[in-house]
């Protein structure tokens, strides 16, 4: 059996994936302890209910199912908490990676995805952010990311690790079937929470900081859909099981889109106003992000197919009971 062992395939990017790994012909096991994740979300796979620093857990699972492939997902993974609670961050986050690496190490399983993130980028001299550019995170979740990264690179060399980290920029949208979502409790994105203000679920979205160096004044970011970074774990898998390179990958759309423009265009598809109160800026927050993808495409072979942010929307907004309407002007 071609199995991929997934830890937090029980998320939101996890689960996902789970569903393209089982599209591409490998069976996903999903090792999970739900800490944010949830059992519905577990579709395509058995699931392991355990915690990744539970080493005797983690080896039990490795042997019993022995995958060819480990993609690691499970994190903690909101900026504006790691300011406020670094200890969970550096405790999940770079002890999950420690055990999962010496397990890893113990047992010769060599090929490991990892979910890095463009936060290791801080904020950037030069867009669009090519892979070489320096690395200078502004908050300690982008620093729990690139101590992994570190990690990762030093394994290699060390213990004959092989691996991918995938940069993602920010993951949106939901599968296209309607068979997943977007489910982070609480919620803190800004595509889920303008759909929630359209919706009348929340009073109103907060817009953070409206006084950028940005054409508009609010902040840029590149939007991906979900299943776009969903396919391009199946290709780092594919890369590493043919013996591929060690490498660090940029994922996102290729294009930069501010909170103002994802606000109109949600005003715009759902014919609903986005009801806002604008506020200091939030720590953190980069101006403006957004990747150079020539890596990407030229290793993985990856061409966004859904990140178009009409897209992302159109399949983020159901999840909020909003309808799209289909005369709009563009
Ligand atoms: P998520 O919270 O939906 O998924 C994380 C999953 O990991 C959950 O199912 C959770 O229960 C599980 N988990 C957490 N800690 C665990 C542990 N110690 N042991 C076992 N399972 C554990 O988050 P997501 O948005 O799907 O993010 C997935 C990964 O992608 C994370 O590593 C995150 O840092 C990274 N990432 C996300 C984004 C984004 O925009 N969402 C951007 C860049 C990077
Ligand atoms: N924003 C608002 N109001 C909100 C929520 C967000 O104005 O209610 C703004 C933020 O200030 C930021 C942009 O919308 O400028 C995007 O914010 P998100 O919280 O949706 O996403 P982040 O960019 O902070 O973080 C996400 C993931 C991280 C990942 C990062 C990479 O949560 O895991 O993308 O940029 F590392």
């Amino acid at each position: 059996m071609n199995t991929v062992l997934v830890t937090g395939g029980a998320g939101y990017i996890g689960s996902h994936t789970c569903k393209l790994l089982h599209q591409s012909g490998f069976t996903p096991v999903t090792y999970d302890n739900l800490a944010t994740g949830s059992k519905e979300n577990v579709k395509w796979g058995p699931l392991v209910r355990g915690d990744v620093r539970d080493r005797d857990q983690l080896k039990h699972a490795i042997r019993l199912w022995q995958p060819v492939c480990v993609i690691h997902f499970a994190a903690s993974a909101y900026v504006g908490e790691s300011i406020t609670d670094p200890r969970k961050y550096y405790s999940n986050n770079v002890a999950g990676i420690l055990s999962l690496l010496d397990t890893c190490v113990d047992i010769q399983l060599r090929n490991i995805v990892f979910s890095s993130s463009c936060a290791t980028y801080g904020i950037p001299a030069k867009l669009p952010i090519a892979e070489r550019s320096p690395q200078a995170p502004i908050n300690p979740y982008g620093r729990t990311k690139l101590i992994g990264e570190m990690m990762l690179k030093d394994y290699a060399s060390a213990y004959k690790i092989h691996y991918v980290a995938l940069r993602y920029f920010n993951a949106a949208g939901a599968d296209i079937d309607g068979e997943l979502r977007e489910r982070h409790d609480p919620e803190t994105h800004l595509i889920p929470r303008a759909l929630m203000a359209a919706a009348g679920r929340i009073p109103e979205l907060t817009v953070f900081g409206s006084d950028y160096d940005t054409p508009d004044g609010t902040c840029i970011r590149d939007y991906v859909h979900v299943t776009d970074l969903a396919q391009a774990h199946v290709s780092a898998v594919q890369h590493l099981i043919a013996g591929g390179k060690n490498m660090m990958v940029n994922l996102g759309s290729g294009r930069g889109t501010s909170v103002q423009q994802i606000i109109d265009t949600i005003e715009r598809l759902t014919h609903r106003r986005v009801p806002v109160r604008r506020e200091a800026r939030r720590g953190g927050d980069p101006p403006a992000l957004y990747p150079d993808l020539s890596v990407a495409a030229s290793e993985l072979n990856f061409t966004p197919r859904f990140s178009d942010i009409e897209t992302i929307i159109r399949t983020a907004a159901p999840t909020f009971g909003l309808e799209i309407k289909h005369n709009v002007v563009a």
